[in-house]
């Protein structure tokens, strides 16, 4: 992996804040899910570094090389939904508890919800997510991933698995504030998470140079049929 994370016994304790704190070292996964609920109470987004274990990572990379199916992905919702390859290009497969990385993955990310109902009173009650894969040349626009008003997507989560990025690789993800600044350049480094309130960050992944792989996933207020998938 680009960044050095430490081999620990346990998910969570490698985690490191990207431009926070340096090197800030969390010691148990409630550590990291606390540091998380203070960025989204504080700033409404934040970056952690090494925030799955590194075991993980690969085999959820590994997971994706097999997942079966693969679509390209569009943009918008219902009868808007369309596959714009001016604004996305980048395959996915929806994430189930179909194997053993998925499962540990959706019971990390069932203890950060816990954790973000009890300590921030989200309210979040589903969780949806998916494998991306980026070959080289592709990208996704500026986007939001929740209208307001209409979407109950409430909290935006993003998992790097590549296992080796360099800068000159491209790819990043960047997240612009309210009047269009850039808040974040985010590598895609293997075992990074990105959290973001789904309603209030435009973002982009940039053109990527190597192969990418991400999970991108979305807590929801209620549960929703498929059909509202983005
Ligand atoms: C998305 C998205 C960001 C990333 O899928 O909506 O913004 O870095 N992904 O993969
Ligand atoms: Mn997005």
């Amino acid at each position: 992996m680009g960044v050095h994370c430490a081999v620990g016994v346990r998910l969570g304790i490698w985690a490191t804040e990207l431009n926070g704190p340096v090197n800030l070292e969390l010691t148990s996964p409630d550590s990291l899910y606390a540091a998380m609920a203070d960025a989204l109470a504080d700033t409404g987004h934040g970056v952690f570094r090494c925030a799955l274990a590194p075991p993980l990572v690969e085999a959820l990379r590994l997971q994706a090389d097999v997942a079966e199916h693969w679509y390209s992905a569009g943009v918008g919702r219902h009868s808007d939904h369309q596959i714009n390859r001016f604004v996305r290009r980048d395959r996915v497969a929806w994430i189930g508890r179909n194997s053993e990385p998925e499962i540990q993955w959706l019971d990390w990310v069932e203890e950060l919800r816990w954790f973000l109902n009890r300590s921030l009173m989200l309210g979040l009650e589903t969780f949806e997510s998916h494998f991306a894969f980026y070959a080289p040349g592709t990208f996704y626009r500026r986007h939001v991933d929740a209208f307001r008003g209409e979407g109950n997507r409430v909290v935006s989560l993003v998992v790097y698995l590549n296992e080796r990025w360099l800068p000159g690789d491209g790819g990043e993800l960047v997240l612009y504030g309210a009047d269009g600044e850039m808040l974040e350049k985010v590598p895609p480094d293997g075992g990074t998470v990105a959290i973001y309130l789904s309603e209030q960050y435009p973002h982009e992944v940039l053109t990527t140079r190597t192969q990418r792989y991400s999970i991108a996933g979305w807590f929801r207020q209620r549960g929703v049929l498929p059909l509202d998938r983005i």
